[in-house]
């Protein structure tokens, strides 16, 4: 039994994590790790030296997943994995998927220096682009490791510089040669900032969903006519860009009309050739609906798919749509979920039973075996910002929640 009072060193965790925001640090105090880039690479470099420190068996997969294995008593028992991403937004904050990877290897450090065997052994994880704002869609590596997701086609995703996934990932050395396949795992924890308000209005420390939302992401194209916007009258006009502006509007407006629980977003919007002076011919932008409801989230697509296409119609502008990804929402293990808010009630940690609005690779690892979330507050509800930010006191607290969820189940057999 594993006393309650061995705690991580939240000091250590905070230079791990500050170390970490150098890489890619922009001037407004965030990072920009987009997945693959040389900053990517410097990351995980650094990740990769401190796992050796611990002496812990590396592999890299073929999607760049990176696992670092602590052997346990009985190595034929299937781990205890926990982890996240360490690529960022393009402007993106300090704590969004890095505190998911530092967590457990702090925890990992802590087992270290205390000489504590546990009966599994535990492996910690980062998986390659989860973010999925330079190569759609987001949490891929973990979609083709949980058998969710082609490689191939994940291989060939491309971003706006038309860079395939599979090429950058060879680029930066993290083609590696082992399979990207799922492996038998005891159950699966994720340590997160919330990204929302929740826990920061109800005034709790610790978080634990009961799982995620689904998420459904689509692309967009539009073609109008290009002319001089001078002489060109506007009656007669085939704007793409205005056709994009009014399609944006009803994505919006969806939530509200579909009455249940969702929320829909345009994030990004190409538009070309993006001249003051030029009607614009060609527009891309992209569609993210959310719920807990997939058949919900489902109608709503198709609700507001109609509207586009009058939209298209009306204003003579040719529409194409691609239907580009969609994880089903994902409930987490009741059991797990429990286990996070006792560890987090007998540790003297306010605790709270939540959703996750965010995605998170924990949607595709649940479908392979047990998971459950473990969150803290975001400071004002802010995140996918360079402002993000979480206290160093919460960062330490969901650190020791997870230091004895995995070691409760790491003693499991
Ligand atoms: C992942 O960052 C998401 O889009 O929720
Ligand atoms: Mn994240
Ligand atoms: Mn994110």
């Amino acid at each position: 039994m594993v006393p309650l009072d061995l705690k991580i060193d939240g000091n250590r965790l905070r230079d791990s994590l500050e170390e970490m925001a150098r890489i890619g640090a922009t001037p407004g105090g965030g990072v920009q790790r987009l997945t693959l880039t040389d900053e990517d690479k410097q990351a995980r470099d650094l990740f990769i030296s401190w796992l050796k420190e611990l002496d812990l068996a590396i592999t890299v997969d073929a999607m760049g997943n990176i696992f670092g294995k602590r052997p346990g008593q009985n190595n034929d028992l299937p781990p205890v994995m926990s982890g996240s991403h360490i690529d960022s937004q393009p402007k993106g904050g300090r704590f969004d998927g890095i505190l998911g990877v530092m967590g457990p290897l702090e925890v990992l450090r802590t087992l270290h220096a205390n000489n504590i065997e546990t009966k599994r052994p535990i492996v910690i994880v980062n998986w390659t682009n989860e973010e999925g704002s330079r190569f759609a869609p987001a949490m891929v590596a973990s979609g083709v490791w949980a058998g969710a997701l082609d490689l191939k086609w994940a291989y060939n995703r491309t971003d706006i510089r038309n860079k395939k996934l599979g090429e950058e990932l060879e680029r930066i050395g993290y083609k590696g040669n082992t399979a990207c396949n799922k492996f038998p795992v005891h159950c699966y924890y994720e340590y997160h900032i919330e990204q929302g308000p929740i826990l920061e209005r109800e005034g709790k420390t610790i978080g634990a969903p009961k799982g995620i939302l689904c998420l459904h992401w689509y692309d967009i194209y539009l073609e109008g006519e290009a002319n001089q916007v001078g002489p060109t009258p506007m009656e007669g006009r085939h704007d793409a860009l205005c056709a994009a502006a009014e399609m944006i509007l009803k994505v919006n407006l969806l939530p509200e009309k579909m009455g249940g629980n969702m929320v829909a977003t345009v994030g990004e919007i190409q538009n070309y050739p993006n001249s003051r002076n030029i009607i614009p011919d060609k527009v891309h932008f992209t569609v993210d609906i959310r719920s807990w409801d997939d058949d919900l989230a489902l109608r709503a697509w198709e609700d507001v798919k109609q509207d586009f296409q009058a939209i298209a119609d009306r204003r003579g502008c040719p529409l194409g749509m691609e239907e580009t990804w969609r994880v089903e929402h994902s409930p987490f293990d009741e059991k797990l979920v429990q286990r996070v808010l006792n560890t987090a009630e007998r540790l003297g940690y306010s605790n709270l039973h939540m959703v996750s609005g965010a995605g998170h690779d924990a949607s595709y690892i649940n479908q392979v075996a047990p998971t459950a979330m473990i969150f803290v507050p975001s400071i004002g509800g802010r995140s996918h910002v360079e402002v993000e930010n979480t206290t160093w006191q919460d960062c330490e607290a969901g650190g020791n929640v997870l230091l004895h969820c995995i070691l409760k189940s790491a003693n499991e057999v």
